[in-house]
């Protein structure tokens, strides 16, 4: 593999996951973000997030105080934030994680193409826009890929690698070699909507909702019921709130736009009444269910 030097672009919730999994994966990361503030915040979260795993490791007897500490260390010290793009410039790999809008995405892409060194990787974490319209913007086609990580990203062990009609082999190679190099278990896949992972799931919580919306079964009987028959840790509406029902919203009206004709995307009632009222599930307290804090009530 040839990549050392990666950039991110985009240190919030995704972003400095995924500067942390890449540091601690041995490479060289330049973190850029929009404003100092945004950055500072991100930097914060990583700093608390690895002091975190260094107490677990010596909790579990895997390494001494000292040790631990110098695995933290050394992995901060291969971290460095940046407010200027151009730091990103000899980046052997960049992954765009920024705000969920593809003409935001496009234009950084176009930024970046003329930007970087023409070796540079072009890798979007997006959820749901289509890798082939950035990959186009940026002007590097073949050098393009998808990179989803879950989140948390520090604890969630899937990538999954998206490669477009055009992709090279050797830059899907690499691509998939870093995300296993982050500690993470790669899957490949085409370009299609929600990947593998959420073209299942969004589509499975949109028929959770239907099935409400018609009193099929209550709220909690379908998680009582998705839980204890299939062993999810979750349910699908508890799922939901989890989520953020705005951004689940967001990613069905998104495929509703570009695929009309397929029912599996079709917009719940309910969810687009919920999102109307402000009840956004976890993070606005309300959903589905009360919430306080990360807790249902
Ligand atoms: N939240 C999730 O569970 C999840 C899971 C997988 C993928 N994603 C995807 O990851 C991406 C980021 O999502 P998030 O939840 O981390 O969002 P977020 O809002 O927490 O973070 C986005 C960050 O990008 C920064 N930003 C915006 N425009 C920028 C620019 N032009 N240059 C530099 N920084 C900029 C913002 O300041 C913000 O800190 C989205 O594409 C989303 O679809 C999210």
């Amino acid at each position: 593999m040839t990549i050392q030097k990666v950039g991110v672009v985009g240190c919030g919730l995704m972003g400095h996951g995924i500067v942390q999994v890449a540091a601690q994966g041995g490479f060289q990361v330049v973190a850029v973000e929009a404003e100092q503030k945004f950055l500072d915040g991100g930097l914060a979260r990583i700093d608390k997030s690895l002091a975190k795993l260094a107490e677990k490791s010596v909790k579990d007897g895997k390494a001494t105080a000292e040790a631990a500490q110098a695995k933290a260390s050394e992995t901060r010290a291969r971290i460095v934030g940046s407010t200027d793009r151009k730091t990103l410039a000899d980046c052997d790999l960049v992954i765009e994680a920024i705000v969920e809008n593809l003409d935001v995405k496009k234009q950084l892409f176009k930024e970046l193409g003329a930007l970087c060194k023409p070796s540079t990787i072009f890798a979007s974490n997006t959820s749901s826009f289509p890798i082939t319209d950035m990959a186009q913007a940026s002007g590097r086609p073949e050098r393009f890929v998808g990179l989803h990580f879950f989140n948390p990203v520090q604890l969630m062990k899937l990538v999954e690698v998206v490669r477009t009609a055009k992709t090279e082999d050797d830059v899907f190679a690499q691509a998939r070699a870093f995300g296993e190099a982050c500690g993470k278990t790669a899957v490949s896949c085409k370009d299609t909507p929600g990947f593998v992972v959420n073209r299942l799931l969004v589509p499975y919580m949109a028929e959770a909702m239907k099935m409400l919306e018609r009193g099929d079964a209550s709220a909690q009987d379908i998680d009582t019921a998705m839980k204890l028959g299939c062993g999810y840790p979750m349910g699908p509406i508890e799922l939901t709130d989890y989520v953020g029902l705005d951004t689940t919203l967001f990613i069905v009206e998104g495929w509703t736009k570009r695929y009309p004709n397929d029912p599996s995307f079709a917009v719940p009632t309910l969810l687009r009444d919920l999102v109307k009222q402000g009840k956004l599930g976890r993070k606005t307290g309300q959903g589905f269910y009360k919430w306080e804090g990360d807790k249902r009530v």
